[in-house]
């Protein structure tokens, strides 16, 4: 499968490594496109399973059947930059929408979530799916905690996207949770906040991760 990434930091190197590590043909793209060739030559040097990286001009369309947005919120100034070439992708929203001035909660209104205001801003025939936002970049580079693969918990209204979003986790050896529409985005996106407010209390340094037993 061709996956686009949009940005190229600490997100875009750790689902980008998951991409490739699944055997996929990656696309990053940065707006320092230096940062996205960079990205791409270290997931080339790293690269096992067939999988395989590029770096993408700004203003390049993307390939990718699968876009992900590995921005922070709001990103709604590159969405509008982005928004004729993401018109009928599976566009993967995995932001934690975090209120930074006063880390008391999210920055988004209660009654929505970042992945649905998301879903309003692009055209009507784009898929949007939340994933990722409760895995910790080094986690998903490592692909497990404590010996366990991690579970990336997806949220969507697309069945054909999240099944699509589903085949790049899995992948990639990681284990994916659907759990429901994209308004269960909304409890994601609290739990998301949840995990990085217990990391300075845990001392867990970004490098535990949120999994399902049953
Ligand atoms: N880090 C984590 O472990 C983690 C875990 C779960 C979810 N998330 C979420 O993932 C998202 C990305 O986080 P991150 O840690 O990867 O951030 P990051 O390291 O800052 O990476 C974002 C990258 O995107 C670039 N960028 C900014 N605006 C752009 C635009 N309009 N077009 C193209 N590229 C652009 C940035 O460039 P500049 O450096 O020039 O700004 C930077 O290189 C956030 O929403 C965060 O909440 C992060």
């Amino acid at each position: 499968m061709k996956v686009t990434i949009i940005g190229a930091g600490n997100m875009g190197r750790a689902i980008g490594t998951l991409a490739v590590r699944g055997g996929n043909e990656v696309e990053l793209m940065d707006r320092d496109p230096a940062e996205a060739r960079s990205l791409a030559e270290e997931l080339n040097a790293s690269a096992s399973g067939g999988g395989s990286a590029a770096a993408l001009d700004p203003d390049a369309e993307f390939g990718g059947e699968v876009v992900v947005l590995a921005l922070y919120y709001p990103w709604i100034d590159a969405v509008r930059q982005y928004s004729d070439r993401l018109g009928g992708k599976v566009v993967v929203e995995i932001s934690n929408p975090v209120d930074f001035a006063t880390f008391e909660g999210l920055a988004r209104p209660a009654d929505t979530s970042a992945a649905e205001q998301l879903a309003e801003a692009l055209p009507e025939a784009t898929a949007v799916v939340k994933a990722f936002n409760t895995t910790f970049g080094r986690t998903i580079v490592a692909g497990e905690v404590a010996g366990q693969p991690l579970d990336v918990f997806i949220a969507g209204d697309d069945d054909q996207a999240k099944e699509k979003v589903t085949r790049l986790v899995e992948g990639g050896g990681m284990r994916a949770i659907d759990v429901g529409p994209l308004r269960r985005a909304r409890q994601l996106e609290e739990i998301g906040f949840l995990h990085i407010a217990v990391q300075e209390p845990l001392g867990a340094g970004f490098g535990s991760a949120l999994k399902l037993h049953w």
